[in-house]
């Protein structure tokens, strides 16, 4: 056990953060996502010590993070594609995969091996400021134990990992809350994993659809991963009311003991996902019952977090 300093969202919290990073040692930091546990991508006994905290399995590449689409050139190899997504959604919560380019100078625990990477450029003013103190690419999965629901606050990170890390800079709630869409542009557009950024807004960009690959059985990410998000309380879907002994998540009409979005709006819902449920777990119910979300735009993704969420476990 190491002591976890939590960091104030100040100019010395930022440096400390970074001074920490530049050592070789993981700073949990707020994107507009989720809390992602950073490390120096180019330092791979850094980056062993991610999967060390996570206790995650090690096959698993990571999302680097930097200040630029700019930068993101000096890893992958650009194309026109690439460009038009990152002037249309960097930053944000997309993240692409490219070409890995023979010069990166990455650690290869990052890409698990891969001959791509994932990489993003986050909204969020604190992880901008942090990763322009640091100067360097960061590699970071979100700040949670492997298979446990994401962190979209401080205290969560410090549930979930405190003792494991360095430090956490608290940055207050996450204003999206779900993970960033994850989108393959190696060949044919491919989606890897729904998240923030609807897919209805990438299609209107392609064009086209993205090719679909976001089936339970890949194990590409461990998104993708059948049980993940999981709280220790069963989890059951689309459900009107609660049964006995159960606690209740409530959408729209649906009333719960928490509602992720009374009014309805989805943008809400997602950003109340993982705090509410993070609060009903700690309840200790028999089980969590959830009312039905429509199937539209983050709504695809809040389904898809909540069916692993409720998929049965390893
Ligand atoms: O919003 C987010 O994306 C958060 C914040 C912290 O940025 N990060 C995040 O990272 O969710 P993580 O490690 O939990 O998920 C990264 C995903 C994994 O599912 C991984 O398998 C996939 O990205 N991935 C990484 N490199 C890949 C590659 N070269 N090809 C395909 N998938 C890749
Ligand atoms: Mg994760």
């Amino acid at each position: 056990m190491i002591s976890t300093e939590t960091l104030r969202p100040d100019a010395a919290g930022i440096s400390r953060a970074a001074g920490y990073l530049a050592q070789g040692r993981l700073v949990a930091f707020p994107t507009e996502t989720v809390y992602g546990l950073g490390a120096d991508a180019r330092n791979s006994l850094a980056v062993a010590g991610i999967f060390e905290a996570k206790g995650r399995p090690r096959f698993n590449p990571l999302i680097v993070h930097v200040g630029s689409a700019d930068l993101a050139r000096r890893y992958v190899t650009w194309s026109d594609q690439a460009e038009a997504m990152a002037r249309a959604f960097w930053p944000g919560p997309m993240t692409l995969v490219l070409p890995l380019r023979a010069d990166a100078g990455l650690s290869d625990l990052v890409t698990a091996g891969l001959p791509s990477l994932a990489i993003r450029v986050p909204a969020h003013p604190l992880a901008q400021a942090l990763l322009t103190a640091f100067d360097g690419p960061v590699a970071a999965p979100s700040a949670n134990p492997s298979g446990r629901i994401s962190p979209t606050t401080a205290a969560h990170v410090l549930a979930g990992l405190g003792g494991r890390i360095a430090a956490v800079l608290d940055g207050g709630p996450c204003t999206v809350g779900l993970e960033s869409t994850i989108l393959s542009l190696t060949g044919t557009p491919t989606l890897l994993r729904y998240g923030g950024l609807a897919i209805e807004a990438i299609t209107a960009l392609l064009g086209t659809p993205p090719v679909q690959e976001t089936s339970p059985h890949s194990i590409t990410a461990p998104g993708q991963m059948v049980s993940h998000y999981a709280p220790d309380a069963p989890v059951q879907l689309n459900m009107d009311t609660a049964p006995e002994g159960a606690v209740m998540l409530g959408f729209g009409a649906v009333e719960g003991d928490l509602n992720l979005s009374p009014t309805g709006s989805l943008t809400e819902a997602a950003a109340n996902l993982f705090p509410h449920l993070h609060r009903l777990d700690a309840l200790n119910a028999a089980m969590i019952a959830v009312a039905p979300i429509p199937e539209t735009g983050l709504g695809r993704a809040i389904n898809d977090r909540l069916r692993r969420a409720a998929a049965p476990r390893p």
